[in-house]
């Protein structure tokens, strides 16, 4: 819950970043490193409204969805095992999330918007890249650098790690 102190709640690992840092391979395999559950705001909306990201945005709006996605974060962060949660990119993008994650480790996956477009070419699941996605990518890399430099526990700049690479860096960074 936000606000709860420190200590109260399970130390979970978050995994913040744009689209195509790699959040959610890098989140498997840090679960399998840590032995710890892996939870992805992104599937639980999916599964909980048996829509896509896609079709939430197309039929009912980005606010509608950035509403599905608080719960789901707020949910992941309920989680009574301490666990690695991956975010959607415009989760704690708005300036307010250092509170919604304190007493969690914040581990941004940093990327420049050249290595994101390049990922993520042909991607049909991101409403947010459609038109010029390295364009998208920029200006929304710009709008969201701050909120998520404020939120970050940790920053591993990822253009040139194999997602194996930056899961072994963060467990040196986390593991006790
Ligand atoms: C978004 C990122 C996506 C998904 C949605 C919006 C964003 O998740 O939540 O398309 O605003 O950056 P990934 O970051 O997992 O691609």
């Amino acid at each position: 819950m936000p606000g709860q102190p420190e200590g109260e709640r399970p130390a979970h690992v978050v995994l913040i970043g744009m689209m195509g840092a790699g959040k959610s391979t890098v989140a498997a395999l840090l679960g399998e490193r840590l032995g710890r559950p892996v939870l992805d705001t992104d599937v639980a909306i999916e599964e909980r409204t048996r829509r896509s990201v896609r079709s939430i945005f197309e039929v009912d709006g980005e606010d509608a969805f950035r509403t599905l996605e608080r719960a789901a974060v707020l949910d992941a962060l309920a989680a009574a095992t301490p666990s690695v949660i991956s975010v959607g990119g415009g989760a704690l993008a708005d300036g307010g999330g250092r509170d919604l994650v304190a007493g969690a480790t914040v581990v941004w996956l940093r990327a420049r918007p050249e290595t994101l477009a390049t990922r993520l070419r042909g991607d049909e699941d991101r409403p947010l890249l459609d038109g010029d996605a390295l364009e998208r990518l920029r200006v929304l890399g710009d709008e969201r650098r701050e909120s998520y430099a404020a939120a970050a526990d940790i920053v591993v700049d990822v253009d040139d790690l194999s997602p194996a690479a930056v899961a072994e860096h963060i467990v040196g960074a986390v593991a006790p």
